[in-house]
């Protein structure tokens, strides 16, 4: 094992990956604070470290001393820190509120370099990698009674730290919690811009660009999950950054509740940083003796552009986040039946489905919602009782599934297992397991409530129904929905408490059954997290099954979030939810870079699209180690009227350019993929003007030319870069991807 973590000195600490190093310091005045977070250093000894330290005081205009003996004097407010309280003159958004203290001042107590991660019990934790170290740091404030731990933990080959915090009460009264950061940094200011992936049901992930300057800017969720609105992972990158250019920072939560991050530029020429947990509606009594640990938070830090942030969490995703079964597993090509009939469906429809499911090549034929107990075409009804409606499937699950296996598919079923119509025979028999409070009636969603799975009971009931319905039929794949946000949670912190239920919930579902693909969902894309996908290795990724309207919302997730997570699946035209007419072409380019799917009824494709769909699941089949787990980067300044998206694996490569609402006469940007040297091999599938060329050496890494693309267009090239790749492996000091 190389040591990744190397004490500098007595009070400091180098914290290396293969592309960064952080550098953290107890200051004079004990505090812990950041010296460094960026490009990798050869640090030898502390001497060195003189040249990366803020330059303390004097101290102009109107400020705090930290403490009483440091010398030169030094305000909190304008040291980096890499964590911090208020109440000693740092007046930035603090990483610990205790209800009643106005004045918290932690100072080092000790620390402890660890092999690998510190997992939590209940909490998801990466899986460290074979030369992953932890860092422990260990803060106090003897006068209130808080001891806070603050665990960084690195991830060298992927290019990663993960940062948690633990709170434990070291005092002899209870208090509260307010407010605790998984992480808490302070970065030089370079000028920049946060990211965030903000949208609503159906337009998930939109990329927003904000210049930050003094604000404090955050992008919470407060509805319980991680949400649609404003998925927890962002960026920080230097205002003139771009794809493959600039330096930034990504911050991303293995959480799936709600959550905030805040960037804050000020007057010291810092941003501070903040993830965690919202505070809004949480509060946490810790008595003595208790602890309370946050959610791990995820850093990265690229001079490489976005594609460089992407690259970092792709591979940290892929070998630490998913489950240990999945991982660089190639996973199926599933034909879902929902939107090719919705809840009317019987057995006779559901056999013709999958008879055409199988001729189109696909692997896995997934019954999505209506299925069971006295479920009614108006989804009013039956959400709770997971066992099959014999009036629209005589014979039960099984002789469903019986068929499917006949022809040669696996069977995977949809359920809804948080929620609970007030139709059902659960909520007749158990009205008081849904979250509701007491005098008053609570809220639907969607004609339904959830089932609060803070209670023991109820996660037990979830256990045993989900265990049995796995255990008594051969299903190789759940997709697990959630189709409301939490209301009538009348107590502080009950979200947080949700979330570890459901956690319990699923670890102990899929925990003893690894070989099932849980594909989260939660109205589309409402829970796209790492928390999630922890326990799954893929998310719907939106509703929206629109090829437009998906090319953005496939490029916003795709920044954080690695293909092999990203399920996409190609549907009927026109457009169900947007009514928007796409070709079949169109619509299969737009899927093919990720988990390519299926999404409507064979019966009512033409002759003609029934043999192109299944031509191009065969080529999809072909190509799948580098659509799922090739290296994907999206080339400088390519998006806007046209997108493109390139897969990296080894000596192969795909690209793919799409039109989407281009303007007349405007062509695509050339085709790049930067860094290639060497022979190329080009060949364009598919469409009217399939070709193959060999390119000059270098041509590719400087782009090639693109033709006038039609709106809705899609161009598909399979790429055989020969020595190219090797020359980009060195380039990059990089192991190959699958
Ligand atoms: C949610 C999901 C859909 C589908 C429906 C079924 O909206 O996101 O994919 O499963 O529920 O009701």
């Amino acid at each position: 094992m190389t040591h990744s973590i190397q004490p500098i000195g007595d009070r400091a600490f180098h914290l290396m990956t293969d592309s960064s190093s952080v550098v953290l310091e107890v200051g004079d005045g004990g505090h812990l604070e950041l010296l460094w977070f960026g490009d990798p250093l050869r640090l030898d000894c502390a001497t060195q470290l003189d040249g990366i330290r803020r330059p303390r005081g004097p101290l102009p205009g109107c400020t705090v001393d930290a403490g009483t003996m440091t010398d030169p004097p030094t305000s909190l407010h304008r040291q980096p820190m890499a964590f911090a309280t208020a109440g000693k003159g740092d007046y930035r958004r603090p990483g610990l509120v205790i209800d009643g203290q106005g004045v918290l001042d932690l100072t080092c107590r000790g620390h402890r370099i660890i092999g690998g991660g510190v997992p939590d019990e209940v909490l998801p934790s990466a899986d460290p990698e074979p030369d992953s170290q932890t860092l422990e740091v260990i803060l106090a404030d003897d006068l209130v009674g808080v001891t806070v731990t603050v665990r960084w933990t690195t991830f060298p080959a992927a290019g990663v730290f993960t940062v948690r915090t633990t709170v434990s009460n070291t005092g002899p009264e209870s208090w509260r919690l307010l407010d605790v950061a998984s992480v808490l940094i302070d970065l030089p200011d370079r000028g920049f811009d946060v990211i965030t992936l903000d949208g609503w049901w159906g337009s998930e992930a939109h990329i927003t660009r904000t210049s930050l300057g003094h604000q404090r800017l955050v992008n919470s969720s407060a509805t319980g999950s991680s949400s649609t609105e404003h998925n927890p992972g962002t960026l920080l990158m230097e205002s003139g950054a771009g794809e493959d250019h600039g330096r930034g920072y990504a911050c991303n939560l293995l959480y799936s509740g709600s959550h905030a991050t805040s960037y804050e530029g000020g007057s010291a020429g810092l941003v501070r940083m903040v993830s965690g947990i919202n505070p809004e509606g949480f509060g946490w009594c810790l008595d003595p003796g208790a602890d309370f640990v946050t959610p791990e938070a995820v850093l990265s830090y690229t001079a490489s552009g976005t594609n460089g942030i992407a690259r970092a969490m792709h591979r940290f995703v892929n070998a630490s986040v998913v489950p240990r079964h999945w991982r660089h597993r190639e996973r199926p090509i599933v034909l879902n039946n929902w939107e090719g009939t919705y809840l009317d469906f019987d057995l006779e429809s559901l056999t013709e489905i999958a008879q055409g499911a199988a001729w189109l090549g696909a692997e896995t034929f997934v019954l999505d919602d209506g299925w069971f107990g006295h479920r009614r075409d108006d989804e009013t009804s039956g959400i709770g009782d997971w066992w099959a409606n014999t009036e629209k499937l005589p014979g039960g699950l099984e002789a469903l599934i019986a068929r499917v296996q006949d022809l040669g598919l696996e069977f995977g079923l949809w359920v809804e297992p948080e929620s609970v119509s007030q139709d059902s025979d659960l909520y007749r028999a158990h009205p008081e397991w849904a979250i509701h409070q007491p005098g008053r009636a609570p809220s639907l969603g969607r004609h339904q409530l959830l089932l609060d799975l803070t209670r023991d009971e109820v996660r037990d009931h979830l256990v045993l129904t989900m265990g049995r319905l796995l255990d008594d039929h051969p299903i190789s794949f759940i997709k697990w929905d959630m189709n409301r946000l939490i209301s009538d949670a009348h107590e502080a912190g009950f979200h947080h408490r949700y979330v570890l239920g459901l956690y319990d919930v699923l670890a102990r579902v899929f925990g003893p059954r690894p070989h099932v693909l849980l594909e989260s969902c939660s109205s589309g894309g409402n829970r796209f997290d790492l928390g999630m996908l922890t326990f799954g290795p893929q998310i719907w990724a939106s509703d929206c099954t629109d090829a437009f309207e998906r090319i953005a919302i496939q490029r916003g997730v795709g920044m954080l979030y690695p293909a092999s997570t990203i399920s996409a699946h190609v549907s009927a035209a026109p457009n169900h939810l947007t009514g928007r007419a796409a070709s079949l072409d169109f619509r299969f380019a737009v899927s093919a870079p990720y988990v390519l799917g299926i999404e409507l009824d064979p019966r009512q494709l033409s002759q003609e699209d029934m043999e192109v769909l299944r031509d191009r699941v065969a080529w999809y089949k072909t190509q799948r180690a580098v659509t799922q787990f090739g290296e994907h980067r999206w080339p400088d300044g390519a998006g806007d009227q046209h997108e493109q998206v390139v897969a990296i694996a080894g000596d192969r490569a795909l690209a793919w350019i799409y039109a989407r609402f281009p303007r007349r006469g405007v062509t695509p940007r050339p085709l790049r993929v930067p860094g290639t040297t060497g022979p190329v091999v080009l060949q364009q599938r598919f469409g009217r003007s399939p070709s193959t060329v060999q390119l000059p050496d270098g041509a590719l890494a400087q782009g090639l030319p693109m033709p006038l693309l039609a709106d809705g267009q899609a161009l598909i090239f399979e790429i055989e870069l020969g020595m190219g790749r090797s020359a980009m492996a060195a380039r990059d000091g990089a192991e190959e991807c699958i």
